[in-house]
């Protein structure tokens, strides 16, 4: 049936218990903002970045957060102010970055299908590195490059094939056949063309193998199989190496039940890399910094009994938090307001559901909560990462805003979309008939 995790940054207090986010009751921001509304909190961000460069200390390294868990301006900017560097999948977020004050040096751009004005355009920002995902990226990295008269700094993204155990197969990337990075056999040949083309430079080599990472053997293999191949490779092609990326997936808890990562079973594998490699880390973190940093929160709307079943139908569901529906992922569910002790005892087994036209459009599944009446208030928790920024549309929703709350202050850093932003892209009639 699972249960929710607060962080310190989530907690109730006041007379009626009420859940706030850091100083800030989550009742008010509904009020002022109104609701569906997802809510950040930068204590916790800070928190979870201060936890791992803690741990990480005294290894050269670099965090260069993954901006696709969460790319709203007003958390880029909580992480650029921490001095983080942020690793990026496409001109989009590279525009992001650059707006929230990134500098292109702070920038690693790493994706398995960049465009050619995705790489012009990172070229002339003058990212950091490029992680090259195959021989046919690597070319026309080279040729857009020479176009410009510029050297790319590129890292082969090597694929080491081993099999990891993520809660789902979707975030699974670094197993045998899977799409992305160099096949392991082919990387060393690829790393050694960079060495040969003009207008590249090789300054790396990377490795992501998947997201929501609990156990550190696999990882660990995969971490030994990128330090072969930099001891494989001829001293000419190692001159210029100076980055060893090991990618994110840090796992967080999204259940009391969940397995934690073990921040210093992971700062020992990196440590080993950074002494055996001579290299500098480049860390590579999404969920781990901003997941439990968010909640979502969301107006109950109505009740009702079918088929035996008890539901609870919120104003939020798959279209703002998509991951319950498409990784049968779990979400912590707590109402805003505390129940009273009587409540709590008679608690329903519910399911928590949205108002999209979808069967699978559902928040929580089979969850004990004490008497949700409409009007009511719920934060679902866990809601930093990969939760706004997979909201989509669909039956002409309208993305929620998002707030960040520091301290005792909170505001909005984005509206909610409007009706015009529904259609802004659109016209009744082709060009060609007006
Ligand atoms: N680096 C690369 C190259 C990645 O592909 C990813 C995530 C990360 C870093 C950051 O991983 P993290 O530290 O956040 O685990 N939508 C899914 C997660 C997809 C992750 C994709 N890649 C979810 O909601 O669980």
């Amino acid at each position: 049936m699972g249960s929710s995790i607060l962080t310190a940054s989530f907690r109730r207090s006041g007379e009626n218990n009420a859940l706030h986010c850091e100083g800030v009751p989550l009742a008010r921001i509904a009020e002022t903002v109104g609701t569906p509304v997802f809510v950040y909190s930068s204590a916790e961000i800070r928190l979870q970045y201060e936890k791992l460069k803690g741990a990480l200390e005294g290894i050269p390294h670099r965090i260069h957060y993954s901006v696709k868990a969460n790319s709203s301006l007003g958390v880029l900017a909580v992480l650029r102010e921490l001095g983080a560097g942020v690793d990026i999948v496409s001109g989009g977020e590279l525009h992001r970055a650059l707006l929230a004050g990134f500098t292109g040096d702070d920038v690693v751009f790493s994706g398995v299908g960049k465009t050619a004005p995705e790489i012009r355009e990172a070229l002339r920002a003058g990212v950091r590195f490029f992680n090259v995902e195959s021989e046919g990226e690597l070319r026309a990295i080279d040729a857009l490059a020479s176009e410009d008269g510029l050297i790319a700094p590129v890292a082969i993204r090597v694929n080491p094939e081993v099999d990891v155990d993520t809660p789902h197969e979707y975030t699974r990337t670094g197993g045998r056949g899977h799409k992305f990075g160099i096949p392991y056999d082919e990387a060393e040949a690829v790393a050694l063309l960079a060495t040969e083309l003009a207008n590249v430079r090789l300054v790396g080599l990377d490795m992501h193998v998947g997201s929501q990472l609990t156990r550190m053997e696999p990882y660990e293999r995969g971490v030994a199989r990128l330090l072969d191949l930099v001891e494989l490779l001829p001293s000419r092609a190692r001159a210029d190496l100076r980055w060893l990326d090991l990618g994110g997936g840090l796992a967080v808890p999204y259940d009391v039940d969940d397995d934690k990562v073990d921040l210093g079973a992971f700062a020992a594998v990196a440590r080993r890399a950074a002494r055996s490699s001579g290299l500098e880390l480049v860390i590579e973190p999404g969920r781990f910094l901003v997941a439990n940093a968010g909640v979502l929160v969301t107006r109950v709307l109505y009740r009702k009994r079918s088929g035996g079943k008890d539901y609870v139908i919120a104003d939020a569901g798959m279209t703002e938090l998509l991951r319950p529906s498409h990784y049968h992922a779990h979400h912590g569910v707590e109402r805003v307001e505390e129940p009273h002790r009587a409540e709590i005892e008679t608690a329903d087994v519910v399911d928590v559901v949205g108002p999209v036209c979808e069967s699978g459009d559902f928040l929580a599944l089979d969850r004990k909560l004490a008497s949700v009446e409409p009007g009511d208030l719920l934060a679902i928790l866990s809601a930093g990462a990969y939760a706004y920024v997979m909201a989509s549309n669909y039956n002409s929703r309208q993305k929620p805003p998002e707030v960040l709350v520091d301290g005792n202050r909170f505001g909005v850093v984005t509206d909610r979309e409007t009706r015009d932003d529904l259609t802004r892209l659109e016209r009744t009639v082709p060009a060609w008939r007006e």
